[in-house]
């Protein structure tokens, strides 16, 4: 039923809800003022307490002395530079860069109007002329300074003018750190020293010590303002880092530069040739400063074929996704040493793809039969350029399309052949003997992906050589074939250094190489053997990119010679640490430090330890994913369930 009194005082009690509701409002609004302070009080108590970063860095104390301020324990002083000669070197302020102490170094660029400056260049070139005018008027000898100076500045004019030039004020400082007052007051000098000895003047701060070290802190703020006028090339000479030569645009990492930690960036196809060489004692890092250089090659685009003779490349393959062919008797890879490239860049004759075929494969039978007579090498001459007719192959054939004979053919020549049923017989072990299979089937393997690895490991230490010379007989043809920018690594080389015929082989690879966009890396622990052989050193003549890393006191003189060491170098590579050692790229040298990320070592490492470590997860991580995806696969069956009852 409906009463009005009843909507009257529900009115009434709406009305005064309202009122209530808002009185409290108003109250809250009163006290808050005291609540927000309490609050912030708390919060900043609360605050005083904590540490924050900037706590953790400055120094406990701060004290201005005259000419220098004492920043907590250390001694802190600013020298700044007034004054400059009229003719600068690029380069002048390295050997301060290079100075292994700790130092901050400031520089500030002022533009300056050119219009300015050729308003105040006008003028002085008026007062030089008039000077000189008058002077000739009076019979006077001519004066060189101001012509030198009138040349100078009309040179700088027409510079100016043009906007080759640009001009600047200059200033330049740098702040020095040190334990105490002696040490400091040495510091000073000697940079005094370096720098006077380019004729160019410093001074040390006097009662301007907090402006000079505001003025060096990262923070863009000129305190001191000592200035000097310079148009852009002397001010460009001043930049400091002079090994930039080893610092290119592009290329990859190879470590950084032990003079100053700048980077060593380095394209090693902008070189002579591509070829690298690398020598250190065993253990050294030589193996993993490589793969890195791999690993950086390969993202740039770079094909990479490596020869590993121990079984270390295989993780990394893995993980960028190479083919990795592993060569021993029991394996179902086979090269064929009698293998022609199927086209050569640049169209050489078949007779001479032939012929070179004949010489390299000698080289091989060489290995293979040991020392052979004069009377042997004309026989195994024919013999080879008869397998070959045999199947058709002569110097009017179509190379694309012949079907190249096997080592069984060869021997079969020489079987019939006079005077040679002695070779053959020598010639049977790697037919039919214990080593057949090996050299005696059609290739079958595919270098068809940008890494691929051949792994020499499980081969005896007999065969190993000769497995290798076969294989990059094979990468050469390969490599002749198609034109592709690649890198041939080839692991412990020594072993191809043993012998004479595979130590000519390598140094005729890396001698014409270039030509097909091919470098090749030698990499060996065996420094002497290396050096001593002639094919040994004129590979590392040949190779435009050396790598030395520790060097053992046995062969440290050898590589001196070799290398052109000074006695310091010397003594950096006796005491290198793990990834340490000089870099040389064609003239220019430096101290490098090979360094990688977490993931590149994962990766790379050869350490047993680590490896251990990284199969252990890997198996965890298999084993979680799998009982991962089996609670996935339980879990998901009652919902599904519970879904269709509703
Ligand atoms: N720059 C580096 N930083 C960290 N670890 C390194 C570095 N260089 C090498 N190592 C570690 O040192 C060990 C030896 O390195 P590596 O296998 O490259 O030596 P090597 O000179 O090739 O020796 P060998 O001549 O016996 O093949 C490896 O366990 C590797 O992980
Ligand atoms: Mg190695």
């Amino acid at each position: 039923m409906f009463k009005p009194t009843q909507v009257k005082q529900q009115e009434k009690l709406e009305e005064k809800s309202k009122l209530d509701t808002e009185k409290r409002e108003v109250k809250q609004i009163e006290k808050a003022p005291k609540i927000t302070k309490e609050l912030v009080e708390e919060e900043k108590a609360y605050r005083r307490g904590t540490l924050t970063i900037r706590d953790l860095i400055a120094p406990a104390s701060m004290q201005v002395r005259p000419d220098h301020l004492r920043l907590g324990e250390k001694f802190v002083r600013t020298i700044f530079v007034i004054g400059y000669p009229r003719y600068i070197s690029v380069g002048w302020f390295a050997p301060i860069i290079n100075m292994s102490t700790t130092f901050d170094v400031a520089m500030f660029f002022y533009p300056v109007k050119s219009a300015l400056i050729l308003k105040q260049l006008k003028k002085r070139v008026g007062a030089l002329e008039a000077q000189i005018i008058a002077d000739a008027e009076k019979g006077a000898a001519r004066d060189p300074l101001r012509e030198t100076a009138l040349r100078d500045i009309e040179a700088l004019r027409d510079a100016l003018t043009q906007g080759t030039e640009k001009f600047f004020q200059f200033a330049l400082y740098v702040t020095i750190y040190a334990e105490d007052k002696d040490e400091l007051d040495n510091l000073t000098d000697q940079i005094e020293d370096i720098i006077g000895s380019r004729l160019v003047f410093s001074k040390k701060v006097f009662f301007q010590a907090e402006q000079g070290f505001n003025s060096t802190l990262p923070l863009a703020n000129d305190e001191l303002s000592v200035t000097f006028n310079m148009n852009s090339s002397p001010a460009a000479s001043s930049f400091p880092f002079i090994s930039s030569e080893l610092t290119s645009d592009n290329g990859i990492l190879y470590g950084i530069n032990r003079h100053n930690n700048s980077l060593i960036l380095f394209d090693r196809f902008s070189l002579q040739n591509a070829n690298s060489v690398v020598f250190a004692t065993s253990g050294a890092g030589k193996s993993y400063a490589i793969k890195l250089e791999v690993m950086r090659s390969l993202m740039m685009g770079t094909d990479v074929i490596i020869i590993d003779p121990e079984h270390e490349y295989k993780h990394m393959s893995d993980a960028v996704g190479g083919t990795y062919i592993n060569i021993s008797l029991a394996s179902e890879n086979k090269i064929n040493p009698f293998d022609l490239p199927s086209a050569i860049a640049g169209g050489a004759k078949p007779e001479d793809i032939i012929r070179s075929a004949v010489i390299t494969i000698k080289g091989l039978i060489r290995l293979m039969l040991g020392e052979l007579t004069h009377e042997e090498d004309s026989i195994v001459d024919r013999a080879l350029l008869e397998t070959y007719a045999k199947k058709d192959i002569t110097a009017t054939s179509d190379l694309s399309k012949v079907e190249v004979p096997i080592m069984q053919d060869f021997q079969d020549i020489l079987e019939g052949m006079e005077g040679g049923a002695d070779l053959a017989l020598r010639l049977r072990k790697y037919t039919l003997g214990t080593f057949a299979g090996l050299f005696n089937s059609p290739t079958n393997v595919k270098m068809d992906n940008q890494l691929v690895c051949f792994s020499v490991r499980d081969l005896e230490d007999e065969l190993r050589p000769i497995a290798i010379y076969d294989i990059i007989t094979y990468i050469w043809n390969v490599v002749r074939s198609e034109m592709k920018k690649r890198i041939l690594v080839i692991d412990e080389a020594w072993w191809l250094m043993q012998h004479e015929d595979s130590a000519k082989f390598i140094y005729a690879l890396v001698k014409r190489c270039r030509k097909y966009y091919l470098g090749v890396t030698t990499i060996t622990q065996d420094v002497n053997d290396f050096l001593t052989s002639p094919y040994g050193k004129a590979i590392v003549t040949n190779s435009s990119l050396q790598l030395l890393m520790k060097q053992s006191p046995a062969a440290i003189d050898l590589i001196q010679k070799t290398f052109v060491l000074t006695e310091g170098e010397k003594y950096l590579l006796l005491e290198s640490a793990l990834g340490e050692g000089i870099f040389f790229a064609g003239m220019k040298h430096a101290a490098i430090k090979v360094v990688a990320s977490y993931t590149e070592d994962q990766l790379i490492t050869s350490d047993p330890r680590q490896l251990l470590e990284i199969e252990e997860a890997k198996k965890e991580f298999a084993e979680q994913m799998e009982s991962e995806e089996g609670a996935g696969a339980e879990g998901q069956e009652p919902e599904n369930m519970s879904n269709m009852e509703t």
